[in-house]
């Protein structure tokens, strides 16, 4: 594996990889590896015949109140992880090779990245789909790879490319979760034991509603289930809501009624330090 820390030494490593017909599959984080980004990893692997994770804990994308100084770091540590993977290109720019000092465009959605963790987290959703279509610019992927843990994040990467014209194919991963449910996330390091324990009341809130769809024939009204995972998860000691939505899988629209594509979308902050989000389908998936 190569590690690469320039955009010109990326974009002439991808370029020869173009030129010999490679199919390069691109796999965007910030680090700190998981079982999670390694599926990611691993699912790339075998859409394609060339590798490349970048690995950039993107500024732009954080709030002034967020944990961008405290985001954990091990670049070592990464970069093993990712050789074991088999990944051919980890690419791992400096700030300062992203962003010159006068930079000052930014790729911004509409309604798709306002509601969700877009209410609470002004700007944050341009700052990513400005950095993804930098990332796209310079590493010229057939397929990028995003999880369906970060559900809006996902959707809204699938509009980008639409709106503007990316020959780009977009693949979701579904969510890997620990033994007991918790889904996978760098900012899980940030928990102590007790509120590792605490933040299982998110998955739990979620299987709570599958399970009410599940008895009731999907019948249930969208609110009452909402209203059951926000009474759920605010019984918790140091649970604060952000938000329980559910919404259209696809569209991120509000559903008005449970179907397929019905995900329940939520966001918890843990003693007002840890924002944890996570997301399940309220119907079975078919096959599954
Ligand atoms: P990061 O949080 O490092 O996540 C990188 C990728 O891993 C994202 O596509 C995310 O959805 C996926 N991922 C994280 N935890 C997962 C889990 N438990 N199961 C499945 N997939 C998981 O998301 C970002 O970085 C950034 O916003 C980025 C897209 C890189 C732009 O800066």
């Amino acid at each position: 594996m190569r590690l690469v820390q320039t955009a010109a030494e990326v974009v002439r490593e991808t370029g020869a990889w173009r030129k010999d017909g490679e199919r390069i599959v691109l796999v965007p984080t910030m680090g700190w590896f998981h079982e999670g980004h390694l599926a990611l990893m691993r699912l790339a692997k075998s859409l394609g015949s060339r590798t490349i994770v970048s690995l950039f804990v993107n500024p732009i994308q954080f709030g002034p109140r967020e944990d961008l100084a405290a985001y954990p770091r091990d670049l070592d540590r990464d970069r093993r992880m990712a050789e074991d993977e088999g990944v051919d290109i980890l690419f791992a720019p400096a700030v300062e090779e992203m962003f010159e000092p006068q930079f000052q465009t930014r790729v911004s959605l509409g309604a798709i990245s306002q509601g969700l963790c877009g209410a609470d987290r002004p700007g944050h959703f341009d700052g990513v789909a400005t950095i993804v279509t930098k990332l796209f610019h310079l590493t010229s992927p057939d397929v990028a790879v995003f999880g369906e843990k970060d559900l809006q994040q996902l959707a809204l990467i699938r509009r980008m490319v639409r709106d503007l014209n990316f020959n780009i194919e977009i693949v979701g991963h579904p969510i890997i979760r620990e033994p007991d449910g918790l889904a996978m996330s760098s900012r899980n390091s940030y928990l102590n034991e007790a509120e590792r324990r605490t933040a299982l009341c998110l998955s739990q809130a979620i299987g709570r509603a599958r399970e009410t769809v599940r008895q009731s024939g999907n019948a249930v009204p969208v609110e009452s289930l909402i209203a059951d995972a926000v009474d759920f998860i605010a019984a918790h000691a140091g649970c604060q809501v952000d938000y329980v939505s559910i919404v259209d899988r696809w569209s991120l629209a509000p559903s008005t009624a449970i179907d397929r594509d019905s995900v329940m979308a939520l966001a918890v902050k843990i003693n007002g330090r840890v924002r944890l989000i996570d997301n399940g389908l309220l119907l079975p998936e078919a096959g599954r």
